[in-house]
């Protein structure tokens, strides 16, 4: 599915977008569209749908502890590494704050993505006007990135498709797309005696190895770098047994061109595409005398896996149960989701004055509370901590979530049990409680 799509780039400037709060509104008489900001005018392209607009500006891929963010977090932190720039600052910069509101241009033919290409066309992609779209993919903004004078980088962002509807596709979903330009002097840096090798020859043809500009040798240094790192990504992520196989593959901005699969679950599973840099982008873009590799990666497809997410939605929740499973203090935790239930939770909190002897330890508390409420408690979470100025007594407060895995439960059911905690907690921990609501 991936080598049938895309393409690609632009003049403007990089707009940046971090709000939150997607602003988008639809003014049906002057024909516009607000998004993130920015007006836009509507023609008969329009397809973009207010479902598809309520995601924008919500950067799961930056929010702290969600899945997203913590596996891009190990995948930054390995190309960090993997590639530590000259003066101790990483040679790969991070890009995740790009708008995804970008033109045909950046999205397709700046990638050299043909007139009549599947990927363009309208059941495909969503689009703003006939000129604009929401990112296919993250890959748009390679030229542009490049434009700049930047020889490695990774972009992180939102990209939009329409696609079937199941529980691995979702209408947004996440993407990192890396570039890696190389001099002649990089790329033979460990050659005894490199006079003679060279990037580019004159008269070459196109083969299935090569692009007719490069020499083989060039090409398969970078092709030898590209692997490697690719593999090295995935046993970072997956660990150093998993099985990966290459297949060849076809996209319109790269020459030669793959795909990296991974065995999962005794399944081949393709989790990046990659190749070597169409030397024509490179060239368009004033990078004359670099070749370069990229590859593009899905984090939603990874993170699934990595996490044992069952479905893509999952990932837009905003439900605490599913958010405080991720909440870990390295992001190279082991975490496997554990369902939660579809049933509301219904939230209460209490507070009390500690213990001035230190003899108050919250397991105790928690260990309490699942007695008192069983099954029904589904979180407790430390929500404030308090020292009274005065006195200097502590107070915690805590919320503690009751939901059942089976029903949805009343509040006057579990008043009761949260009035029970309350004076449990009072008669047995030598704490006062002093709120609960
Ligand atoms: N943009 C491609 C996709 O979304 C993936 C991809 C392939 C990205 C090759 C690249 C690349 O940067 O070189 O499926």
């Amino acid at each position: 599915m991936w080598c049938t799509r895309y393409a690609h780039f632009c003049k403007e400037t990089l707009r940046t977008c971090r709000t939150a709060s997607s602003v988008a509104n639809v003014n049906k008489n002057i024909n516009e569209l607000v998004l993130l900001g920015q007006k836009y005018v509507t023609d008969d392209w329009t397809n973009i749908t207010p479902n598809v607009i309520s995601k924008l500006g919500r950067n799961l891929h930056v929010k702290q502890y969600h899945p997203l963010w913590l596996l891009r977090q190990r995948i930054v932190d390995y190309f960090y590494k993997q590639f530590p720039g000259k003066s101790g600052t990483p040679a790969f910069s991070i890009h995740d704050n790009i708008c995804p509101v970008v033109t045909t241009s950046q999205n397709f033919d700046s990638l050299l993505v043909p007139k009549d290409h599947p990927s363009r066309r309208k059941s495909d992609c969503y689009f703003v006007n006939q000129d604009t779209l929401l990112r296919a993919h993250a890959t748009a903004h390679q030229a542009e990135l490049i434009s700049m004078g930047l020889n490695n980088f990774l972009v992180i962002g939102d990209v939009y498709r329409r696609d079937e509807v199941d529980s691995t596709h979702y209408p947004v979903f996440h993407q990192v797309d890396a570039v890696r330009l190389c001099t002649l002097q990089e790329i033979f840096h460990d050659v005894n005696d490199p006079a003679g090798l060279k990037l580019f020859e004159h008269s070459g043809t196109e083969t299935a190895d090569k692009q007719g500009c490069h020499t083989l040798e060039a090409v398969k240094m970078m092709e030898q770098e590209l692997k490697s790192t690719l593999i090295g990504l995935a046993q970072t992520v997956f660990g150093k047994d998993v099985q990966c196989r290459w297949v060849d593959q076809y996209f319109p901005f790269t020459h030669p061109s793959w795909e990296l699969e991974i065995l999962f679950n005794d399944k081949w599973l393709e989790i990046v595409g990659c190749g070597v840099m169409r030397q024509e982008i490179l060239q368009k873009s004033g990078a004359v005398d670099r070749i370069g590799w990229a590859f593009g990666l899905g984090l939603e497809r990874l993170a699934m896996r990595l996490y044992s997410i069952p479905n893509i939605r999952l990932f837009w929740s905003e439900d605490i149960s599913f958010l405080n499973q991720f909440k870990v203090d390295d992001h190279n935790a082991h975490i496997q989701y554990k369902p939660i239930s579809i049933y509301p939770p219904c939230t209460n909190d209490i507070s009390f004055w500690l213990p001035e002897d230190g003899s108050y330890f919250p397991n105790d508390f928690y260990d309490l509370v699942r007695e008192i409420g069983g099954d029904m408690v589904d979180q407790i979470i430390l929500k404030d901590e308090y020292v009274h100025p005065q006195t200097k007594r502590m107070s915690h407060c805590y919320s503690i979530v009751y939901r059942h895995m089976e029903r949805t439960l009343t509040q006057r059911e579990v008043g009761e049990v949260h009035r029970k905690v309350a004076r449990v907690t009072d008669a047995k921990l030598n704490v006062t409680v002093r709120i609960q609501k």
